[in-house]
């Protein structure tokens, strides 16, 4: 049965965008709409949105590249321009159609034309419906720096609808299901549990992905961490759990030949954060992220590297890496400041795991 969140003054909506968007969009009476794609989105989303919402292809599309490299002022750039030629009025709405790409760069040049017109989020990632397009947050990349300029702006509604997951790669499907784990951890035992039985894993392929049954209850803790902490003062930090340790290695095989994933980055990162502060929990976590990831070595001439990407981290301050784990219940968190000896312990402890065949 479709959810409808409502985080302070807007409403995430799940389900079918057929049952809500296009009553919604009467309801508020823009004088313009148009929509911000990337190559794939417009490919695969565009057509199933624009039949589902009732809009007809005529609408204005604004079309950019794909991918992270072009999540920068050049990008906004065109999108501003694109805004220019259609003589966006300030009473129009924006509508990101995309995965978290799409919905930070989108959303960030909604904000700031003409200072500020509405937007909405349209997810079409597993990563962007569980998390990113979830808390007003958007920024861009600077000097090839993540998310360096940005502003907080709530969107004007956010519409999940999982149909677009039938389109995305299995690799950035399993990635996005590395935060809905995250969730679980942070907020949802019951979530975890029926992660547990529902993801089995066989031949590379996930069974128990097909229909997202997790995507509500991944949202609802999204919801309730950013509505109680909006500007993150203090419980958001808990959203970075297996981040510390996942960025850097995200940066960090970046380089190599195979590249991972932001999910499978953070995946390894929750196993590793979690066994600097409980190794016992840490092992009932793996037995579970390996139903879902495969096992990456890390090597050991990579340590020194890993820490200091890890001190590079903006939550972090004189050479301190301080990092939020799940307290015992859910919803409360510890904060932990490893020393380095500790950190390579626990890429040791992750060396050491041996999945599942
Ligand atoms: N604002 C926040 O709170 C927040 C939180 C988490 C992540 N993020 C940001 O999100 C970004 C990552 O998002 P992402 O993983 O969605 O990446 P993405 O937007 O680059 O999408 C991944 C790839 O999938 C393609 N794609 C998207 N939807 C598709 C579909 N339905 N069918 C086929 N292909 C599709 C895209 O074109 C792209 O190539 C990062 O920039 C990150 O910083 C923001
Ligand atoms: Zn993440």
């Amino acid at each position: 049965m479709p959810q409808h969140f409502h985080l302070n003054d807007y409403t995430i909506y799940t389900g079918d965008l057929r049952d809500t968007f296009p009553d919604w969009l009467r309801e508020r009476g823009y004088v313009q709409v148009i929509l911000v794609t990337d190559k794939n989105t417009h490919r695969h989303c565009l057509p199933v949105f624009l039949e589902k919402a009732g809009l007809p292809g005529t609408i204005p599309v604004i079309e950019i590249p794909a991918g992270e490299q072009h999540k920068n002022l050049d990008t906004c750039g065109l999108i501003w321009q694109g805004m220019l030629d259609i003589r966006l009025d300030r009473k129009a709405l924006v509508v990101n159609l995309g995965g978290g790409v799409i919905g930070d760069m989108g959303g960030f040049c909604a904000a700031t034309w003409k200072r500020g017109v509405d937007y909405v989020q349209a997810p079409t990632t597993l990563l962007a419906m569980t998390d990113a397009a979830i808390g007003g947050k958007l920024a861009i990349d600077f000097q090839g720096i993540k998310n360096t300029i940005g502003v907080f702006r709530n969107p004007a509604a956010v519409f999940v609808d999982p149909v677009f997951l039938q389109t995305l790669e299995k690799r950035e499907l399993r990635s996005g299901l590395a935060e809905v784990l995250k969730h679980a951890l942070i907020g949802d035992p019951e979530l975890w549990r029926l992660c547990t039985a529902g993801f089995q894993v066989h031949g590379g392929s996930i069974h128990g992905l097909g229909s997202p049954w997790y995507l509500e209850a991944s949202i609802a803790v999204k919801t309730r961490i950013v509505q109680e902490d909006p500007y993150e003062k203090g419980l958001r930090a808990l959203l970075n759990y297996g981040h510390t340790v996942g960025h850097a290695l995200e940066s960090y095989f970046l380089e190599s030949a195979e590249p991972l994933t932001h999910g499978e980055a953070v995946a390894i990162g929750m196993i590793c954060e979690t066994w600097l502060d409980a190794p016992e929990k840490a092992i009932g976590i793996a037995e579970m992220i390996f139903r879902v990831f495969s096992h990456r070595r890390i090597p050991e001439s990579a340590f020194p590297e890993l820490w200091n990407l890890m001190l590079q981290d903006k939550k972090n301050t004189a050479g301190q890496i301080r990092m939020a784990v799940p307290g015992e219940a859910s919803f409360t968190m510890s904060i932990l400041e490893p020393t380095p000896e500790k950190i390579k312990d626990s890429f040791l402890f992750y060396n050491s795991l041996t999945p599942n065949p």
